[in-house]
This record gives C-alpha cells, structure tokens and sequence, in this order.
C-alpha cells in the first residue's frame, strides 16, 4: 500500500469515522454496536439467529405465535402496530394477521428503521400479502424523539420492541427510548416487549461465542467496515473475539481482544493496543420480571401481562400507557 493510501482509498465517511475515533480513544476502548449493522453485519445477524446456541429468535418466535391471536383483546379494532426497529416484517406478521369480528386487528402498520432498503422490500412484500394495510415505513433512528403522521386513525396504538433490542440499551437509554415510546404513542396506548431473561452462565455464553464463530465473524466484521468505511488498516484475525458475563452489570459483553501489542491507523490517526487489550462492542443486558415491571413504571406504562416459555428463557411483556 503507498504511503498516499488515504487518497488511492477514498474518502472516509465521517460520522463512521468520528464515531470509530471516539471510542478508540477512549479508557477502555469501545465502538458502538450500532456499527454492526452494515450489510454484511446484517447478514451475520440472521445467520446468528438461527444458530442452535441462539435460543433468542425461536423462543420468541414460538411465544408471539402463541399469543398474537390475544392482541384484539388488547386493543379497539383499527389499531395501528408501531414497531421499532423494523427491519423485516417476520414477527410483526404474527400479529397483523389478527381479526376479531371479520376486521383486522392492525389496520396501520408504522415501521421505523435506519435501513431504507430493508422497508421498501418491506413493503413490497406486505403489499403483496395484506393489501389491505396500509404500510408507513419511517426511515429513522427509534432511539431519536419521533412524531407519528398526523392522519393515523384514532384507535389505541400497538407499540412492538421485540428481539430484546432492549437490552443492547444502557440503564438510561431503555429508560429514555421507552418514555419517549409512550408520549409518541399517546394515553390509552399498549406497548409489547421483547426481553432475554437472566439465566446460568453455562447458557449465555455459548449463545454469544457459538461453536461455528458466526458472532465471532459478526464482532470482527466491525474492523472490517472501519477498514471500507474509516479508512481504518486493521488486521481483523490479529483481535480475538470474547463474550463475557458481568454478574455485577446483569449483562453479557463482547470485546475484540488484541492478540499482541500493535498500532493501527484510523483515518489520519494512529491507534495503539497493548498485548490483550479489548475493544468493548457491545452490551447484551438480561433481565428479570420484576426488572421490567421496574423499568415500564419509570417510563411512564405499568406491567399489565407478560408470557415466557417452560424454561423462562426468554418473555414477552404487555405494558399499558399510565
Ligand atoms: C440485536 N440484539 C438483540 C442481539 C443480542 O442478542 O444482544 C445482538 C447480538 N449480538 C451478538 N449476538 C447477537
């Protein structure tokens, strides 16, 4: 590579770059999991989701199922599904596929993602399969304040969080997304919640560190797109991927652990990296019921139902506005 790389490689895209600069150079060193999700981040994602270690997905999967058929009984007909971060329409079909009295339960479906591609082959398909819906993509970050369109009918609102994205959330932020979600959805609204629950150790770890290295590739896959997008010279195998419980935090954590002292350029700045120094990624926070009934009541919703599977893996949570 010469020594004129930044210009033979392009331009840097600078909010992924100050994002980068920001964590690396922080104490401990950090990224954002938000960068995870480049196409092939995405990828990894789905493919992680169906791992046999990742009881996540199926778990839910198989509750919502179980309980979309009760979502009239929670609402007017003519309600309107809010779903937030909705970058496929997998789950929310179970639920807009309910009737009560020969109508839909869901009339509306708003969809807020980052990914605009993701929702307008979102609403291609749903086109196709519920051409009576009527479909409001919103390209947004659902962790920003947000304003529904004006002309939404005026039945109750389904706000709908699955996969637990919950917990990729810090104490505060779950606090302020789920506060900012009741006054978007108004007073007489209903929230369901996705949330991993707190298990053995012996469970969570594989589920992050999988036997075929998929979330491996999927926390590395990180240096990679600073690599593309950061102008960044990382070489991903010099970092080992780890998961780790921290009992005390109530959270699984990845880290990317540098495999030997190095210095690796970022943009125009160096970065250095003493042997078995981590780059924190992410936090995955699990939870207990009491712990979402706590959280719903600072938020502004109280806990009216919720549902796990025999193995109180994974629960679904029914929050009412308060
Ligand atoms: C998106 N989120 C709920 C996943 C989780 O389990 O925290 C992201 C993930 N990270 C590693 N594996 C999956």
């Amino acid at each position: 590579m010469p020594d004129d790389a930044w210009s033979v490689r392009g331009v840097p895209d600078p909010a992924v770059l100050r994002l980068a600069l920001d964590g690396l150079g922080a104490t401990p060193k950090t990224l954002p999991p938000q960068l995870f999700y480049d196409e092939e981040g995405c990828r990894l994602f789905y493919a992680i989701t169906a791992l046999p270690e990742y009881y996540l997905t199926r778990t839910e999967g198989a509750l919502l199922r179980e309980i979309a058929p009760r979502a009239a009984d929670w609402l007017q007909p003519g309600a309107t599904l809010v779903e937030y971060g909705a970058s496929h329409e997998a789950k929310a079909k179970l639920l807009l596929a309910g009737r009560s009295a020969g109508r839909a339960t869901f009339e509306t479906y708003v969809a807020i993602d980052v990914a605009r591609a993701a929702l307008s082959e979102m609403g291609a398909r749903l086109r196709q399969e519920f051409p009576q819906l009527r479909f409001i993509p919103i390209e947004a970050d659902f962790e920003q304040p947000l304003l529904l369109p004006p002309d939404l009918p005026a039945a109750a609102k389904l706000g709908f969080f699955p996969g637990s994205t919950i917990g990729n959330l810090d104490p505060v932020g779950r606090r302020r997304f789920l506060a900012q979600a009741r006054e978007t959805l108004g007073h007489d609204a209903a929230f369901l919640l996705g949330a991993d629950l707190r298990k053995p150790e012996s469970v969570l770890i594989p589920a992050y560190d999988d036997a075929a290295g998929v979330t491996a590739a999927f926390n590395r896959n990180l240096l990679v797109r600073l690599n593309r997008e950061a102008n960044a010279e990382f070489d991903p195998d010099s970092f080992d991927h780890r998961a780790i419980w921290n009992a005390a935090e109530g959270r699984i954590e990845m880290h990317l652990v540098s495999r030997h002292a190095q210095t690796v350029r970022v943009g125009s700045a160096h970065v250095s990296f003493a042997a078995g120094e981590t780059i924190h990624t992410e936090n995955s926070y699990k939870f207990t019921p009491d712990d979402i009934a706590g959280l719903a009541a600072d938020a502004g919703w109280r806990l009216q139902d919720s549902w796990t599977d025999a193995e109180a893996r994974f629960g679904l949570f029914l929050l009412k506005a308060i």
